[in-house]
């Protein structure tokens, strides 16, 4: 049995910011006692909301009826089932509401409170329990949220800390949807955040391109990677961060992988558009990794072919910035392929073979690489270094590469 959810922190928290965004069409998902469709009311043209429990429904009648609001029309909904039913919704009074919702409805707006709380809570009310980890109404909803906002639609949820914030956002992401964090509030024992959350124009495209399973893949501070499948290959998507301020950054990456493209360095560019770009995945392991794993010929190729990189990126003015601390920089298939030129800028003092150096003379790994029977005889590798920055000549860098041995 169903209680009727009376308004607590989270609906309170969520309340204000319905009365802010709340606009033209909206739907109340799970409305409780009501306390988001009033709220939306004043500013909306009408609100439909829905409910799965008749008591809920029922004081939300009396509540609206007790404010004398006429724009909020009540429903019983698992979710959005009711908008399935055309029987049932032939036989709503208000026309206009009766022809909204004959009409594949989408709304400007949907507001959901949902039950959040994992099973294991020991809380008796069932108004809360959202499934036995806490997010599956939540993640069913989302499926389904597409279908029913407008394109410029926004939802706003708010959820509480207890439920997995990592999961929910990972949820959001691959059902198409960027979120902002517009909310938040610290109550005894949790935290409780509101999302306001919209399409994501960047995925929408994608998918408009044919990738399928796009699945989140890594979070860095300012991009956010995604894996696909495009044609039956795996591939890779990197965006900015919703949340990033950076401006430019993914066309400035995309730029230099496409001039990089040319040398044969990076991963292979497939395409770009207004704030993303797709590559080949690159399999491998990280350069580290591989050198654990492999024997001292492969190892010293390895390590020449990045240095033959770095000199090409030196030549062409080209900074990659991170190479003194290339561990998630270069993965090794059967070739070194570098990742990451979120940093790359033109200078005139190009350091990627200097960093290098220095990467490979640190202490840990000249430890391994000694493990490998590579011995770097560092101060020899420090002071060709020294003259390669003076003078970056092919003569120069392979007094460094005769060292490797
Ligand atoms: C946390 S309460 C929120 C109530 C109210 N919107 C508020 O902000 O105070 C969650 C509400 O969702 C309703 N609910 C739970 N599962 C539902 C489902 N599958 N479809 C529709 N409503 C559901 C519950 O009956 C409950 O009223």
């Amino acid at each position: 049995m169903f209680e009727v959810y009376e308004p607590m922190e989270d609906s309170l928290l969520l309340e204000k910011h319905v009365k802010k965004y709340s606009r033209n069409n909206v739907l109340d998902m799970g409305t409780g006692s009501g306390i988001q469709a009033i709220a939306a009311s004043r500013k909306a043209e009408f609100v439909i909301a829905v409910d799965i429990s008749n008591e809920s429904l029922k004081k939300t009648q009396k509540n609206i009826e007790n404010t004398g609001i006429k724009n909020i029309f009540v429903f019983k909904s698992d979710l959005f089932s009711f908008f399935d039913k055309p029987r049932e919704i032939k036989n709503i009074k208000n026309k206009k509401i009766r022809n909204f919702l004959l009409k594949k409805p989408k709304f400007d707006l949907i507001v959901f409170n949902p039950p959040y709380l994992p099973k294991d809570q020991g809380i008796k009310d069932k108004t809360i329990y959202g499934g036995v980890k806490g997010h599956e109404t939540l993640e069913e909803f989302l499926s389904q949220t597409e279908n029913y906002l407008k394109k410029d639609g926004k939802v706003l949820i708010v959820f509480s800390s207890l439920t997995n914030k990592e999961k929910i956002d990972e949820i959001i992401t691959e059902k198409g949807f960027n979120f902002k964090i517009i909310d938040q509030e610290k109550i005894s024992f949790e935290t409780l955040f509101v999302y306001s959350i919209k399409r994501s124009e960047v995925l929408e495209s994608l998918r408009k391109k044919g990738l399928k399973n796009i699945k989140i893949f890594a979070k860095g501070h300012r991009g956010l990677l995604y894996r696909a499948n495009l044609n039956k290959k795996d591939v890779v998507v990197k965006t900015k961060l919703p949340e990033s301020k950076a401006k430019g950054r993914i066309e400035n990456e995309t730029k230099w992988i496409k001039k990089l493209n040319e040398k044969n360095i990076g991963p292979k560019l497939l395409f770009s558009g207004q704030g993303y770009f797709v590559y080949n995945f690159v399999k491998g392991e990280f350069i580290v990794d591989f050198i654990e794993k492999n024997k001292k010929k492969d190892i010293i190729r390895i390590l020449k072919d990045v240095f033959m990189q770095l000199y090409k990126m030196d030549k062409m003015n080209l900074d990659k910035e991170e190479m003194h601390h290339p561990l998630k920089h270069i993965i090794v298939d059967k070739k070194p392929i570098m990742i990451d030129f979120e940093r790359c800028r033109k200078t005139k003092k190009p350091k990627n073979v200097t960093q290098f150096c220095q990467f490979i003379t640190s202490t840990s790994m000249e430890q391994l690489l000694r493990k490998k029977g590579i011995k770097i005889k560092k101060h020899e590798v420090i002071g060709y270094a020294i003259d390669y920055k003076k003078d970056m000549s092919k003569k120069n860098l392979n007094k460094i590469l005769n060292l490797l041995k």
